[in-house]
């Protein structure tokens, strides 16, 4: 069977669930990394017997063709986004970049433009959509009346990785992390109508409790409208230290109440009975089969989140992040 060649740009913590990934999918091979830290390279190379090593995506975008790779993962910072993308459009190579594909809108924008204009495959890094629980919950909404309160939140600590510390390399905890359930909502209930958010800051002591370079927000809440009277509130805050809040979505519907917790397991609870339900699948084993099935077939069907859809997502948690820098309510336009 002829094997899917993949090249991966960057080759640090989210690379490693991808390689993951790959190790356990035989039609898979890994036959280019690129990663300017030394150390991450030759150890992501290693983990294949990869060969061709390079010191960033520019190099592997100049020795390699379409001849020679089949796809790139890219996992790079949130402010590293270049023509890492529009080298690959190019080039014609299907992509799955991570979320948040990039810290400047335009240029999604315009990413998302060409893969639409050019059909190339691609793919974002959402791998909440594959869960299974995240099936039950779509399968289980139109069972019920439309409309209702959402209760969303992802409370934890600061992630290790340097470029967290700062709103302007991370994008703040509701673009960089909790755009997960706020693609989620978007998932499940379609476009936003409305946002208006704030955020805080001064409960976490840069210098004391992160580094000192640290100026994110410490929490921020979003009142999100829906279509079908839906009312979502997603609150984010990563200054949480010992004993940890629930976090993922609490769906309150006129009959039932669906809890669920994130990545983990989901309540349905009605007045004859209470289910619990445990994740049984790897979301990100889903989402890398996807990828992979739609680079081997042609058919991109799989895919639950093309770039030009996640660009949505990215949109909507921009326009947050605008509310709390206005304290205005921010509409979209129908
Ligand atoms: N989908 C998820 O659940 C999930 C989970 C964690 C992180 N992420 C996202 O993945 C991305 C990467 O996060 P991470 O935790 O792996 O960060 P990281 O800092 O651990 O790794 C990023 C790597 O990219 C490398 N890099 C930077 N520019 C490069 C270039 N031009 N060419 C090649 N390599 C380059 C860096 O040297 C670094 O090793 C972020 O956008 C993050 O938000 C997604």
């Amino acid at each position: 069977m002829k094997k899917v060649r993949i090249g991966l740009i960057g080759c640090g913590g989210r690379s490693q669930a991808h390689r993951n990934s790959f190790q356990q999918m035989d039609n898979v091979q890994v036959v280019a990394v690129a990663d300017p830290v030394e150390e991450r390279r030759l150890e992501a190379a290693k983990q294949f017997g990869c060969t061709r090593i390079y010191r960033d995506h520019t190099e592997l975008y100049d020795h390699e063709s379409r001849d020679t790779l089949d796809a790139v993962i890219i996992s790079i910072e949130p402010t590293a986004h270049t023509d890492t993308e529009t080298r690959a459009i190019d080039m014609g190579i299907p992509f799955l970049v991570e979320k948040p594909m990039t810290l400047d809108l335009d240029q999604a924008r315009e990413i998302a433009r060409r893969v639409t204009e050019t059909g190339l495959i691609t793919a974002v890094g959402f791998q909440d959509r594959y869960l299974d629980l995240m099936d039950i919950i779509k399968a289980e909404l139109p069972r019920h009346k439309a409309g209702g309160l959402v209760y969303g939140a992802w409370i934890g600590g600061i992630p290790g990785v340097w470029w967290w510390q700062k709103k302007s390399t991370c994008g703040g905890q509701l673009v960089e992390q909790n755009i997960h359930l706020l693609d989620g909502l978007r998932y499940l209930y379609g476009e936003a109508l409305s946002v208006y958010a704030t955020c805080s800051t001064g409960m976490i002591q840069a210098g004391v409790d992160a580094d000192p370079s640290y100026d994110t927000d410490d929490h921020s809440t979003a009142v999100i409208r829906f279509p079908h009277n839906v009312t979502a509130t997603l609150v984010s805050g990563c200054y949480s230290t010992t004993v940890r809040p629930n976090c993922g979505l609490v769906i309150t519907l006129n009959d039932m109440v669906i809890d669920y917790r994130l990545r983990n397991n989901l309540i349905l609870r009605t007045a004859a009975e209470t289910r619990d339900i445990n994740r049984q699948v790897d979301q990100t084993l889903l989402l890398d089969k996807a990828f992979v099935h739609a680079v081997e077939t042609g058919d991109p069907s799989g895919i639950r989140s093309p770039y030009p859809d996640a660009l949505k997502s990215l949109e909507l948690g921009f326009a947050a992040n605008a509310s709390m820098e206005s304290g205005q309510v921010i509409y979209f336009d129908k």
